[in-house]
């Protein structure tokens, strides 16, 4: 057995090797980048386990400019790539995807049949179909859900407590009563926990995590396929989400239709949307099969990820946290009547300000699916000293998306990027011309076919 490890480790490596001799070369070396500390970790460790985010990345950013190259694990070349006309290019091309290691995890998470995994044709049919669920009217008419989680967490006034465990279930609460039309404990005590435990694993990071991930990148789809059935913590976690998501979601569904056929009054919640006679008539589009494969991702994509940061900064901002007190009090009145959001200038800035400083996916790989040339907005200087204003990729490359970092370009968001300032966006600091993405031009819904379907519900 031992010998047989053995053997195997080695014929890795000297694959490994070899495929870092015999790849292709890379119009990505000529882009000057970080000298990179180690062959088997490249910059990645910098990258991604910085004990304060960004330590590197942002240094980067001011040294090398929005477009930098770097090297990933095994010496890999990749493109970071921070340019909002690059991005929107890359965003919104079929030439890129996501790179095989998260497609790989959605769908070991969500199967093949959720709107995150699908492809082509099945992905704007999908969309289409759930996308009467999170128009404005919709989203306007979850605002007494959203009310009612409001004011139970006007209960919490302890200080010194720990907001985050506050947060995450009253997020949990309030997609479960929109989206499902249940309160969260009717989704079970199993559910809820599992919940918690699919977004530690997804937000966790570390060296073993990075290696798995460059070694994992070059497997077949079908390697993956098969590994949800192994019995490692991390994958028993999945495939008990996967399972459970799909018994609650169709036992909502069959609960929604038996429902209709008793002449029931329907709920405002998007489950009851969807299966509305009405609704279905006029969409045409999703089966009850379709709704149900949707359950997991939808309460994964809703986990809080933004709200404690935004609490994070009034805390350091007292002065701003009473001016934005004082707003929402002149506005109650108007927000009991549903019509103040618009209203409430200060209350915007911090959402957008909170958004732009703490995107939820700060860093997004994309692979090229075919050679492709990506447009620059701002020319850059080469290794031999030319001065280029686009770059050529090869198949199979890696593209980083620098989307933190987009986020504090002083070209965009105006001086001191790196400040919490909600001011900028009423002095008029921020940029005004193409939108890169579908919310106040920030990328933290990314952008493009893609773009997060629920950013109106966040
Ligand atoms: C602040 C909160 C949120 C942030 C920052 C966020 C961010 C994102 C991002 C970055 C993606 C793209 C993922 C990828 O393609 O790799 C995404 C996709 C998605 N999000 Fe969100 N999201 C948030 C809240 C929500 C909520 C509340 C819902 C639903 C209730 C939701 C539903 C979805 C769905 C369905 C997709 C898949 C869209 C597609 O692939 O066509 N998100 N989200």
């Amino acid at each position: 057995m031992e010998y047989a490890l053995q053997f195997a480790a080695t014929l890795s490596v000297i694959v490994l090797v070899l495929y870092s001799i015999l790849r292709r070369s890379s119009a990505i070396r000529d882009i000057p980048g970080p000298p990179s500390p180690s062959w088997i970790f490249g910059n990645l460790r910098q990258l991604l386990l910085s004990p304060v985010y960004g330590e590197h990345e942002f240094n980067w950013l001011s040294f090398y400019g929005s477009v930098y190259s770097l090297r990933a694990c095994f010496g890999e070349n990749r493109l970071m790539v921070a340019d909002p006309l690059a991005l929107q290019y890359i965003l919104n091309s079929p030439k890129f995807y996501r790179a095989p290691i998260l497609n790989n995890m959605a769908i070991l998470l969500f199967g093949d049949s959720s709107v995150i995994t699908a492809r082509g044709n099945e992905h704007r049919r999908l969309r289409a179909g759930l996308n009467p669920g999170f128009t404005t009217a919709a989203v306007r008419s979850y605002h007494p859900v959203f009310k009612k989680v409001a004011e139970m967490l006007d209960n919490f006034t302890t200080t010194n407590a720990d907001v985050c465990s506050v947060l995450s279930p009253a997020t949990l609460d309030a997609i479960s009563e929109a989206i499902l039309g249940r309160p969260t404990k009717d989704l079970g005590a199993e559910f809820a926990a599992n919940n918690i435990e699919i977004v530690k694993l997804t937000a966790s990071q570390s060296e073993t995590h990075i290696l798995a991930d460059a070694i994992g990148s070059r497997l077949p789809a079908w390697v993956w396929r098969a590994a949800i059935y192994l019995p490692t913590a991390a994958f028993a976690v999945a495939r008990q989400e996967k399972f459970l998501a799909k018994q609650v979601g169709g036992r909502i569904v069959r609960e929604n239709r038996a429902a209709a056929t008793l002449g029931l009054e329907r709920g405002n919640d998007f489950f009851s949307v969807l299966l509305d006679p009405e609704t279905a008539e006029k969409t045409k589009t999703l089966t009850d099969q379709d709704i149900v494969a949707q359950t997991a991702l939808i309460l994964i994509a809703g986990q809080e990820t933004t709200a404690s940061f935004g609490l994070l900064e009034l805390a350091r901002h007292p002065d701003f946290q009473d001016k934005l007190r004082a707003e929402i009090y002149a506005n109650s009145a108007a927000i009991v009547a549903d019509l103040a959001y618009e209203n409430m200038p200060l209350l915007n800035a911090f959402l957008k300000e909170t958004l732009r400083l703490y995107p939820a996916v700060p860093l997004a790989d994309r692979v090229a699916l075919e050679d492709a040339i990506i447009p620059l907005g701002e020319s850059i200087v080469s290794f031999n000293g030319e001065r280029i204003n686009q770059i050529a990729v090869r198949k199979g490359e890696v593209l980083a998306l620098g989307i933190a970092s987009y986020q504090r370009l002083a070209s965009r968001w105006g001086k001191n990027p790196h400040e919490f300032n909600p001011s900028r966006w009423l002095d008029g600091d921020t940029y005004q011309g193409d939108a890169v993405g579908p919310y106040a031009n920030l990328l933290s819904f990314l952008g493009g076919p893609r773009t997060c379907l629920g950013w109106r519900f966040a």
